[in-house]
């Protein structure tokens, strides 16, 4: 039998995967790659989180199935989490949701809103899944610019002009921004959120890197904007800010008409996170405010040992203010090439692997991304090969 999955042949290959096989390959035959393709944090979880995952694995109740919408003592440490640091109300019981982390919670998120023909508006470049899960829940996107910034998208978004019936459904945004690291400012969102409420869409927000932002700068919440709970739901993650990756914990609050159906739909597809990590992510949301500067001290550090290796190498690239990302420009000799070719050649002669703009869409492929994952002592051997490439 020749069987045939349209649905499977929308998700092109991740280029990402040709990356990973080059580098594993240039591994195999000994060479030293300096990784900074996947944005895959390498620091440890703090301690107290370890400790109490290691406590509750040990108590027999916590064996059961859980709370497919996250157990109630988590919802409510969401929603003080949220007053605290944004003076933010959120009723646990009808505004929070915790997730297998933002991923999954976005992508099952934006299926339970939309229905196929539906039209959805994401930025070019972004993180894959905010508009592969469209594409995978049958919509059409809609692409904005923002490679310049947050005025380019915002001029695209207000330029957009459909009949009432045909409105887009959602717009998808998160700041501070991945790939490009573009931050905006609580102003851009209350213009946002007023877009969408003359528009009709509602907005999905990704707050994954709420905290990593540098040189004094704060990452805004879109649900800080009076009433924007109308139209907004934000999703956070505790992979980044508690170096939490692989415990797959994040949450979704805001509107109640989105959070419940995500909590609908969830309800059919999960039981829940392991409940000793619910527990254990309750201790990092209402104990471990302390640990999160010094993990994003380690980013700064190595965003700054980055950017300056970079210039010696004669390769001038705008310092981030936020995320763990550095988003690179490719150099003029190498541009007509894209940025596949040029990861590629990254690998082949710099021995350092980078993520190519292309895999974050198509206004992505005059950029490579470097993802601070490395430690600094890494970050300058990948300097190195960078300047013998470049100059070479
Ligand atoms: C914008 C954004 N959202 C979400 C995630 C993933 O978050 P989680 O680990 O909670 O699924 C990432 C990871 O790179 C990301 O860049």
């Amino acid at each position: 039998m020749d069987y045939r999955f349209p649905l499977i042949e929308k998700l092109p290959p991740y280029v990402f995967a040709v990356i990973n096989q080059l580098k594993m390959e240039a591994r195999k035959l000994g060479e030293d790659i300096v990784d900074m393709g996947m944005g895959n944090p390498d620091l440890a979880t703090p301690d107290p989180i370890v400790d109490k995952l290691v406590e509750a694995a040990r108590n027999p109740r916590n064996h059961r199935y859980s709370a497919s919408r996250g157990i109630p003592n988590l919802r409510v440490e969401i929603s003080r989490w949220y007053e605290r640091r944004y003076g933010v109300e959120i009723d646990p019981e009808t505004e929070a949701i915790a997730t297998i982390g933002a991923k999954e919670g976005f992508s099952h998120l934006v299926l339970a809103l939309v229905e196929p023909g539906d039209r959805v508006i994401v930025p070019d470049p972004s993180y894959p899944i905010h508009s592969f899960a469209a594409t995978i829940a049958g919509c059409e996107l809609i692409k904005l610019p923002i490679n310049d910034g947050p005025e380019e998208m915002l001029a695209a978004l207000r330029a957009l002009e459909y009949p009432r019936s045909q409105q887009p459904k959602l717009l998808v945004l998160s700041f501070p921004h991945n790939p490009t690291s573009v931050c905006v400012e609580p102003e851009f969102f209350e213009e946002i959120v007023g877009l969408a409420r003359s528009r009709g869409y509602l907005i999905i927000h990704d707050l994954a890197y709420a905290d990593l932002v540098f040189d004094g700068a704060k990452a805004p919440s879109i649900l800080q904007v009076k009433g924007a709970k109308d139209v907004a739901v934000e999703m956070f993650s505790l992979s980044k800010s508690y170096s939490m990756a692989g415990w797959r914990v994040g949450f979704c609050v805001g509107n109640r008409q989105a959070v419940a159906a995500l909590t609908r739909l969830k309800s059919y597809l999960d039981y829940g996170i392991f409940q000793p990590v619910q527990i254990a992510a309750i201790i990092a949301l209402r104990d471990c405010d302390a640990y999160v500067p010094e993990i994003v001290d380690v980013y700064r550090r190595r965003r700054d040992a980055l950017i300056r290796g970079l210039a010696s190498a004669g390769w001038e690239v705008p310092s981030p203010k936020g995320t763990m990302f550095v988003w690179a420009r490719i150099p003029e000799r190498f541009a007509k090439d894209g940025s596949l070719e040029f990861a590629k050649q990254m690998i082949a002669r710099a021995q350092v692997a980078v993520s190519p703009g292309i895999g974050f869409g198509e206004r992505g492929d005059g950029y490579v991304r470097f993802a601070l994952v490395e430690n600094e002592h890494r970050i300058a051997q990948a300097v190195r090969g960078i300047k013998s490439f470049l100059n070479s």
